[in-house]
Formats: C-alpha cells, structure tokens, sequence
C-alpha cells in the first residue's frame, strides 16, 4: 500500500514520537528546497521537534560561491518555520568533512529532555524480531524481542510487562476486540551492551517471554510496552482536533510540481494516521469546524492530548496533509490481567 517516499514519510512522522530533535539534509547540488524537503520540514513542524540541524550535503561537489548562495536560499527557506535560526552546517557525507562539527551541534545545541525515572515505564515499539534461525532445538528457543524508546520510567529485567493493544481480532460482527500480551522481561540491551535497568532515551532492545510469532517481521511496531495495568487506553474511535495544511507539499511528478490545495476533511473519506509509533487507515465519520470523528482501522494504544499526522491519498500517494490532537474518543473494554500476572 505505502511506497518509496510514503514509506519514508510514514517512517519519519512515526520515528518523530521518539525523537528529540532533527537533522534536516539538503543536497547541496540540488536547488533548495526539494519537495520532499518541504514536506520533511512540514513534518517536523507537525511533531514539533524543537531542535533542529541543517545539514547542506554534498559541498564537495559544488563550488564556494554556489554553496555561499545556497546558504541564503536555505536561510531564506527555513525563515518563519520551526527550522527558523536552526544553524546550517555545509558537510560532506562521503568525504566526511564537518562530521565533527555536526557532533558538537549535536551535543551542544539539541538538550536532552527531562527524562521522567517514577512514572510507570512506557516503550513504544518501532521495530520487533524472531532472533530465532530456523532449524533451532526448542530448548534454546528465544522469547520475542522488541526494540523502541522508553518514553518514561524504567523497565527491569525480570520485570512483568504487558503490550497493548495486544492480539487484535475480529468478532463474527465485525468489532474489534484486543487481548493484551502479558510477558517477562528476560534482557536489555543498548546496543551491544547487556543492561539491567533501561532509562528513557535512546533505543533499547528487550527480550521477552512473548511467542516469538508474535513479534517476527515488526509485527509490533506501534504498540505500547510498559508495567502491567498502567499502560493507556486502547481507542478505535478518535475524536480530534485538527488543522490542515494550506497546500500539499509535492514529491515531484514528470518535472512539474504538484502543488494543489488541501480540500477540507470529507465525510466518508479515508485517512492515514500516525499515532505515536503506529500508521492506521481511519474513517472521517463526522466533521465540524475544526473537530472531526475518526473510526480507526486498528485499534491505537494512546491517550488524550496526543499529536496524529493525517495523510490523504492523492494520486495514489499517501500525502502529509495536517496534524491533529486527541481530544476524546471511544475505547475498547480490555478484560483485566489474569491473576496469576499480579502476584
Ligand atoms: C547531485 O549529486 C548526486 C550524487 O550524489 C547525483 O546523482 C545528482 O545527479 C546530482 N544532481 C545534480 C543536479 O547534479
């Protein structure tokens, strides 16, 4: 359903939920700003990631004064958006020229967020495996893995999770139910460093107890780990409030840009979300002003106050075309965790 560029965004607008700020590329041979540039910016100005770096790519392959001009048009492009006042660093990825500075951008000019250690853990989950090879004797089958960021408190080996929404299925009438996933933290890791605590921050790798199945091929990216009985509710129905961009902002097509209007929300239409770390398909049930009623495709771990991305396909494109926030919602009633979880 999602190809080349889409992908890219829908992965940039779900990986924006953990991120704590942004590298912006521009190639410096190119005239700025590419559409997919525009759309980039769009987006974090959607997430809103404060912190920002330009990096104006490929100055090797251009001459000083081109790079000088470019600087100004870059300058001039980013002026009123979030990018405004962000620093533009000329690199050379393939040479590696001001790789360093860029780190001491990193370090110095993008602060790390107050991390929150008390607060019951809560991952999301960008990316989940089977480390298993096939052929492996059942007696060293692993439990599944899950990789994401914490977003608060701190998960333990040994500790008991939970994963919502869970296994989702389908009743004989069509509604949505959703079991959650109970399991048993059995590591940690960051990167190839075994832990016994992971903090916020970062990306962290946990292996689990889970049936492996269930997390072979991502087949969790969008769910929400975290301490038993303290993660959100599960919604299938949002009710946001929502602004919409002026104009789409175009990947070109055939050498001319696409820049057409975005027409108000349509009753009956289909939309993409990005909630958190997840992409569903949603339904635009009802529309009011700047409210709008939105029946989900897949049942969403979130809460109220949470930023959505919506995307409206436009020939055949899935294209960024506003932001919304969670003001309400329906959701699903989960059956409490067995006993055997909480002792
Ligand atoms: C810019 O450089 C890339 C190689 O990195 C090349 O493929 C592309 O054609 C160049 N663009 C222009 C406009 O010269």
């Amino acid at each position: 359903m999602l190809e080349g560029h889409d992908i890219l965004m829908a992965t940039m607008l779900n990986g924006a939920a953990i991120m704590d700020g942004a590298l912006l590329l521009i190639a410096g041979n190119e005239s700025c700003p590419q559409p997919q540039t525009s759309e980039h910016l769009a987006a974090v100005e959607i997430m809103r990631l404060q912190h920002i770096i330009i990096l104006q790519n490929k100055v090797d392959l251009i001459q000083e004064s081109v790079a000088i001009n470019q600087h100004e048009t870059i300058q001039k492009f980013i002026q009123g958006t979030i990018a405004d006042g962000a620093p533009v660093v000329p690199i050379s990825a393939q040479l590696k020229y001001n790789i360093d500075v860029v780190c001491e951008y990193i370090v110095n000019k993008i602060p790390i967020p107050i991390r929150d250690f008390v607060k019951p853990p809560n991952m999301i989950v960008i990316r989940s495996f089977d480390v298993n090879k096939p052929g492996s004797e059942v007696d060293e089958i692993k439990g599944g893995v899950a990789g994401g960021s914490i977003l608060r408190g701190v998960l333990k080996v040994n500790q008991k999770i939970e994963v919502r929404p869970g296994i989702v299925v389908k009743d004989e009438n069509g509604n949505i139910k959703c079991t959650p996933i109970y399991s048993r933290i059995v590591s940690l890791f960051a990167e190839q460093n075994e832990l016994q605590f992971a903090v916020p921050g970062g990306l962290i790798g946990v292996g689990t107890t889970m049936d492996p199945t269930l997390t072979r091929a991502d087949r969790l990216v969008g769910q929400v780990l975290g301490e038993v009985g303290s993660l959100p509710d599960v919604y299938v129905e949002l009710e946001v409030n929502f602004f919409l961009l002026r104009r789409l902002l175009g990947v070109r097509t055939k050498g001319t840009e696409k820049q057409g209007k975005v027409s108000k929300l349509a009753k009956g239409e289909i939309l993409m979300l990005n909630i958190g770390s997840m992409s569903t398909g949603a339904r635009v049930v009802a529309v009011r002003n700047d409210l709008a009623k939105l029946q989900l495709t897949a049942p969403v771990c979130t809460s109220k106050g949470e930023k959505i991305a919506l995307s409206r396909r436009v020939e055949k494109h899935w294209r960024l075309i506003g932001w919304g926030q969670i003001q309400a919602g329906s959701v699903l009633d989960i059956p409490a965790p067995p006993p055997e979880i909480l002792v």
